[in-house]
């Protein structure tokens, strides 16, 4: 995982918008959020994480065969996010691609690694979830601005024999909610202009109060159908990871699952939502404080904007931290050099041919 070093708190918004510490603390259990830093981007989040997952499983970049990145705030419109990871990894051999679902976007990625995996296409996936929703908020709007921070999570999917690994899926969509949650302007439908620019329609817009309906529904639903799909019952699941928009969404789906709140993996209170990044930082989170073992049963719920849910129920098989020898990650840093060297390597010929393209073809003419 990785997170900004800039912190936010609820004081420092209540010096920007007409909000305070006691309102924000109570209406969703947020005290603080990062906020990403000049220079700091989707893609610069996405690569540190993906650093971290690799060094954590000590695979080798050039072995991954896929990498595919959650997120609603990429770098550009194209490239893709994915892209820009794949060359900063050196990741000669993988496909790379983003993957568009709101804060359930980790999830579905996830899902769709899995799938990728289960196929026998594929070995080994590289599945993040990033977001830097800070550059597309609107500071001015106390309905939005108080709720979300930036960070990044990764994890990589390997093929493997076993009983562990992924026992149950769920995918959902429902279009008809796209207004509830949405950047108006910037795409296709409204392309950027002054008026764009002027009226704020580049920002999200929400409305919360349908959102939070949706969203405390659809914790309880998906949950339930997830484990029944794994032919499981909840009280085989040791772990909940949820999306963290919402204190509150958490407690009363915990409240409606009859489920104890100690059962949920909550840290929404330090990084706020970060939407696509915010289930895969509890997740390493939840590994970093030793609470989850081998052999137990947990889910992954995302939620968000489109509307989209999506689950995963995960029979947990990682053994706890190994130590890395020293030398590996030695090993890996040479390998993001020679990658960076690589990338540049190849636009320095690309620019090479194109002008002994121009500089034969105007000889020719003469
Ligand atoms: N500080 C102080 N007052 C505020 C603030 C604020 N930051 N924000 C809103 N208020 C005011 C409102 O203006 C309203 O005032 P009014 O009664 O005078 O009109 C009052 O507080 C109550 O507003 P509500 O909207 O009813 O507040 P609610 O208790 O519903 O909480 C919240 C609002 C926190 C946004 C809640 O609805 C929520 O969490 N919704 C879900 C949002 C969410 O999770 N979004 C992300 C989804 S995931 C994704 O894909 C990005």
């Amino acid at each position: 995982m990785y997170v900004p070093q800039q912190v936010l708190t609820n004081d420092d918004l209540a010096q920007r918008v007409e909000t305070s510490d006691e309102w924000i603390r109570t209406r969703t259990g947020i005290a603080r959020r990062r906020i990403a830093g000049p220079g700091e981007t989707s893609s610069t989040m996405a690569i540190a994480a993906a650093r971290a997952a690799l060094q954590v499983a000590d695979a080798d970049p050039r072995e991954i065969d896929l990498i595919i990145v959650g997120t609603t705030t990429p770098d550009y419109l194209f490239p893709s996010t994915a892209c820009l990871v794949q060359n900063a990894l050196g990741a000669n051999r993988a496909g790379a691609f983003d993957l568009s679902a709101g804060c359930s976007g980790f999830v579905y990625a996830l899902i769709m690694g899995h799938q990728a995996i289960a196929s026998g296409e594929h070995r080994l996936v590289l599945v993040i979830g990033v977001d830097t929703l800070s550059r597309v908020v609107d500071w001015q709007d106390r309905n939005t601005c108080v709720l979300f921070g930036d960070g990044a999570g990764a994890v990589l999917l390997r093929a493997s024999e076993g009983p562990a690994g992924v026992l149950a899926t769920l995918l959902g969509a429902d279009g008809s909610g796209g207004g509830l949650l949405i950047i108006p302007a910037g795409g296709s439908a409204l392309p950027a202009s002054e008026e764009t620019v002027a009226k704020r329609l580049h920002a999200i817009q929400m409305n919360g109060q349908e959102v939070f309906r949706f969203a405390t529904h659809i914790v309880e639903q998906a949950t339930e159908q997830v484990v029944k799909k794994a032919g499981l019952k909840l009280e085989d699941i040791a772990l909940i990871i949820p999306h963290q928009a919402n204190l509150r969404i958490i407690q009363t789906a915990a409240k409606r699952l009859k489920l104890p709140l100690e059962r949920f993996v909550i840290n929404l209170e330090e990084y706020g939502n970060t939407s696509a990044a915010s289930v895969p930082i509890a997740l390493c989170e939840a590994i970093r404080d030793g609470r989850l073992a081998p052999g137990q049963n947990i889910v992954l719920l995302g939620f968000g904007a489109g509307l989209t849910w999506a689950a995963a129920l995960l029979k947990w098989s990682v053994p706890a931290k190994a130590v890395v020898p020293g030398y590996r990650n030695l090993w890996r840093r040479w390998l993001y050099l020679w990658a960076r060297w690589r990338s540049r390597g190849r636009q320095f010929l690309r620019h090479l041919n194109v002008r002994l393209i121009r500089l034969f073809t105007r000889n020719h003419r003469d």
